[in-house]
């Protein structure tokens, strides 16, 4: 199916275009049926059996007697399956498993720069994590049972204090829809919503972030730590006998200024931060490096047969000149950018792209392969993706 059929299908009889001018960060939209015979990837017991993992992020939520409570995991055990009101939350379910990989990147009608993660949630009849709302806009894709969603564009957000998850102080739904799998809600940042299980229901939630300012100054701020040059130390030689032992003089303030005033922020400073801040991977996510580091020649020749693919952890973005991957910059060499921005956009490279590829860019693939950054397929044809 080609990425045209399949995006209008995720967003009904919606263009890409037409989503994006009039609901995308602007008001909600409910896709009927966005994946006809919708069969989820990955079930109850599957994601149960991720959640006790150490290298998985997940929460439990319940609602027991009323009181709202917050578990983090690895959840080596789960109320029963009978129990009402709990919800297991599984973040960044792409990470691990293929189909879930798959299922995240048929939204590649927006771009990866604002891609966060697929989030999986079960929960038991009345389960839920009690109306609230999120920073990111996010696709809710009904993936098991049934769950009734009310929001609210409400402007009140103010949050009941002292609780262990955000939930609404007053919360009046306007809207209120009942999602059969394969239904789809998109919502845009800070929509109130409540999603509550009507029986047992699994809802993938497709998340897109965008970092708050203040979050990518500090970042930034930090980055540029590395690379602050600034030579020479404050010097006073034609300092006199001082009146008043305590002030800080005017004279030192003014050399201090005129010399922290050197530090500038050049386009590419900003440039290289936010193209790694963006690739760089979560804390808890580790790479599965190969066991055993291969010659340079040995990597070739299977990379050469087999192409190469991206591990589904790899995060890779560019601009005109620099290629990013999981938080490490890289020039772009001219005569390979289409090759590297092809590698960025469809995560793999044909054995003929790779042959085809200049010395260094085979050097930096061998490099990203022992890293356990991308692998080479078995069994692979050198078909272009
Ligand atoms: C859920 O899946 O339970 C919560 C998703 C959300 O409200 O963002
Ligand atoms: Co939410």
């Amino acid at each position: 199916m080609s990425t045209t059929q399949q995006v209008s299908s995720l967003l009904g009889e919606i263009t890409p275009a037409r989503f994006m001018a009039e609901y995308w960060q602007k008001r909600p939209l409910l896709v009927r049926q966005a994946i006809p015979g919708f069969q989820a990837p990955i079930g109850p017991e599957a994601l149960a059996a991720m959640a006790a993992r150490e290298d998985v992020e997940s929460r439990l939520v319940s609602a027991f007697d009323g009181q709202w409570q917050l578990q983090h995991g690895p959840l080596t055990s789960l109320p029963a399956r009978d129990k009402r009101e709990w919800s297991m939350l599984v973040q960044g379910v792409n990470l691990h498993d293929d189909a879930c990989d798959a299922l995240m990147r048929r939204f590649n009608f927006l771009p990866l720069a604002r891609l966060d993660d697929l989030m999986i949630s079960f929960a038991t009849d009345g389960g839920g994590v009690g109306p609230h709302f999120d920073s990111y806009d996010v696709f809710l894709l009904q993936a098991h049972g049934q769950r009734r969603w009310r929001i609210s564009a409400q402007k009140n957000l103010d949050l009941i204090p002292d609780l262990p998850l955000k939930i609404l102080q007053h919360f009046t739904p306007e809207q209120e829809f009942v999602l059969e799998p394969g239904d789809m809600l998109y919502l845009p940042p800070h929509y109130a919503h409540d999603g509550v299980a009507l029986g047992d229901c699994m809802t993938y939630s497709i998340g897109f972030r965008a970092p708050s300012f203040q979050e990518l100054g500090e970042q930034f701020l930090q980055f540029m730590l590395d690379s602050i040059d600034l030579p020479g130390r404050y010097a006073d030689p034609d300092l006199k006998p001082v009146k008043h032992v305590a002030e800080i003089s005017p004279a030192m303030l003014k050399q201090v200024t005129r010399e922290i005033n050197k530090m500038r922020f050049t386009s590419e400073d900003i440039t290289v931060f936010l193209g790694q801040y963006l690739t760089e991977a979560k804390p808890g996510v580790w790479f599965d490096t190969p066991q055993e580091t291969s010659a340079f020649d040995a990597f070739l020749a299977r990379a050469s047969a087999s192409g190469v693919r991206l591990s589904r952890k790899s995060q890779m973005l560019y601009t005109d000149d620099t290629l990013f991957i999981n938080g490490e910059s890289y020039e772009i060499p001219e005569n390979d950018s289409a090759l590297l921005q092809n590698l960025a956009n469809h995560r793999r490279l044909s054995a003929a792209q790779v042959r085809a590829a200049g010395q260094d860019v085979q050097e930096a693939l061998h490099s990203w392969h022992d890293e356990g950054w991308l692998f080479c397929p078995a069994g692979e044809d050198d078909a272009q993706p």
